[in-house]
């Protein structure tokens, strides 16, 4: 695994997007996108680079990690259209080359088959990756099993606090279907961002702690190659930081 940590936020967003960029840049590939407030910055870096990613950008397919239940489609909240406001929009990638878990379908069971199976398809070259504050993965909930596919999951009250103010005063969404543990580590390349002081214990637990479905993070490292960018903040705990 490799753990770069730097001085600040601005400097691990460079060397992501430039892996990113790297990655969009030989046409076609697959990226596993994440939201959530860690990647915006990166979708922000990515944004500025919009004139170098252009000959190839429409050629660029993107899978979401994860989706609210409970959003009406048209909601800025879900993370389709955060993803398309912060990052596609932005690059000029198109709205269809973005596959997401589509929440307000019927059957939600069949929905959690159909978006594993284009997955299995697809091939995912690099995913994404930020950490919850109780080291969940996607919405992969401390207890989530290693083996675990595309599902509707329960959202843990950690998860809840540390996203309402998103909702507020809506009430936050109980349930989602995310990937799964075993999901995202078919990806070939795992990109992990961490920043700030609140990533800095699941970090810690996730890179150096026992390798354990109480940290969903821990996970990665069971996946060959492995890339983690973190800033100061979020390395303050681990050995020599
Ligand atoms: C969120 C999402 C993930 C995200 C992670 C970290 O709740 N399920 O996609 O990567 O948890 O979120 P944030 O970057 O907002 O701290």
């Amino acid at each position: 695994m490799d753990i770069q940590v730097f001085e600040s936020t601005d400097a691990a967003i460079w060397e992501a997007a430039n892996i990113v960029e790297d990655l969009i840049l030989n046409a076609g590939s697959v990226l596993g996108l994440a939201a959530g407030a860690t990647m915006k910055p990166l979708y922000s870096e990515l944004a500025r680079r919009r004139r170098t990613l252009a000959p190839t950008i429409t050629e660029l397919h993107a899978f979401l990690l994860d989706e609210y239940i409970g959003l009406a489609p048209e909601d800025s909240r879900c993370f389709r259209n955060t993803i398309i406001s912060d990052f596609a929009s932005q690059v000029g990638l198109p709205e269809e080359n973005i596959q997401s878990p589509q929440t307000a379908r019927q059957d939600l069971h069949k929905e959690c088959c159909r978006y594993e199976t284009s997955l299995s398809a697809a091939e995912v070259a690099i995913q994404l990756l930020g950490i919850g504050v109780n080291g969940h993965i996607g919405f992969n909930e401390p207890g989530s099993m290693f083996d675990s596919k595309t599902r509707v999951v329960e959202l843990s009250e950690q998860t809840r606090q540390a996203n309402a103010h998103i909702f507020a005063p809506d009430p936050m969404p109980t349930h989602a279907i995310t990937q799964g543990i075993s999901t995202i580590l078919k990806a070939k390349h795992l990109l992990v961002l961490a920043f700030g002081s609140s990533k800095a214990l699941p970090i810690q637990q996730a890179l150096k702690g026992p390798i354990t479905t109480k940290v969903p993070a821990s996970a990665i490292r069971n996946h060959s190659k492995v890339t983690v960018l973190l800033d100061a903040e979020a390395a303050s705990l681990l050995p020599g930081c």
